[in-house]
């Protein structure tokens, strides 16, 4: 029977905190909390949110995760702390190292998220910053486990921004040995030292395509992703973004390029006939809410992997 291994890493900040093997050991620790196939126990453990940003899935899961695993989470809101007074990082960090076991954490900069972790003598983990989403990953990857049964042969086209979700794709896609295709316009390229990372990981330049035509960047896609336009923080830039990605939305003409057997995933929370049109997202291809319910399930097995 499966049971929780301890990650070599203490913290999980981003998706190259996994090795392949851990990876795809949370994916299957997921599957069985899942399918009710394995009961955890983790009473009195204590998970510390901080959430600079706001939050519908992540926040919940990790609440509900919590709860499932006996423990319990306590909701840091900046605003009624000292951390929205400004409070210094390293400050924050070992005074909540010394009540949680835990600390899940969104907020802008990444550099933020590592100083944290840095000064915590507990897991910290990412719950989002503007270069990766790795918790999201975890949850999409499970969710193309369930249908495809394994990774094998799996063609991935992420179309839209590239940046926080788009990166923990093409670095978990990397450990599990995916073809990832980024579809984007020309100015909003994933970062540099995520597709240098990967192709280190891939060993290979081949399974990872950078391509600025969705119709191209579709044929042969077992899942097509998309993600918002202007993420959070970037509100004011939504104007100029709408016009750059005009052409990038997910559509029933577009997903009619794709495998057959195509599914479609997206982060949510989504723009509605923006990234994606209503009728895709209600379609027969889309899985989005069931990779929304694997957030849930990937959270307790990634937690259930750090509790110390
Ligand atoms: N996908 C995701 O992280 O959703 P929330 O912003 O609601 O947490
Ligand atoms: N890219 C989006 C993801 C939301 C889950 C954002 O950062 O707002």
């Amino acid at each position: 029977m499966i049971k929780p291994i301890k990650l070599a890493q203490k913290d999980f900040l981003s998706s190259l905190d996994m090795s392949t093997e851990e990876c795809t050991h949370i994916i299957d620790l997921a599957k069985n909390i899942k399918n009710n196939s394995l009961n955890l126990e983790y009473e009195n453990k204590v998970l510390g949110l901080i959430f600079d940003k706001s939050s519908t899935r992540t926040r919940v899961s990790f609440q509900v995760a919590m709860s499932r695993l006996g423990g319990t989470t306590i909701d840091l809101n900046p605003t009624t702390s000292q951390i929205g007074r400004g409070e210094p990082i390293k400050d924050t960090a070992r005074v909540l190292s010394r009540y949680c076991d835990l600390i899940a954490i969104r907020t802008f900069n990444h550099s933020d998220l590592e100083e944290y972790a840095k000064w915590s003598t507990k897991p910290v983990i990412n719950a989002l910053t503007d270069l990766e989403h790795p918790c999201q990953a975890l949850a999409d990857f499970l969710t193309i486990k369930e249908v495809f049964q394994d990774f094998r042969n799996v063609v991935l086209t992420f179309i839209g921004d590239g940046n926080n979700v788009a990166h923990s794709l093409i670095l978990c896609g990397a450990l599990l040995g995916v073809e990832v295709r980024i579809a984007c316009p020309k100015g909003f390229l994933p970062n540099p030292f995520i597709i240098k990372k990967a192709r280190e990981i891939y060993k290979s330049d081949d399974l990872l395509k950078i391509i600025h035509d969705p119709q191209t960047a579709v044929k042969g896609a077992n899942v097509l992703y998309t993600d918002v336009w202007s993420s959070m923080g970037e509100e004011n830039q939504k104007e100029n973004k709408d016009k750059e990605f005009n052409g990038f939305t997910i559509d029933t003409d577009l997903l009619s390029k794709a495998n057959k057997d195509a599914i479609v995933l997206h982060c949510l929370p989504a723009y509605r006939n923006k990234e994606i049109t209503d009728e895709v997202i209600e379609s027969k291809n889309s899985r989005i809410f069931d990779q929304a319910e694997n957030r849930l399930h990937v959270q307790q097995a990634l937690l259930s992997c750090l509790i110390q």
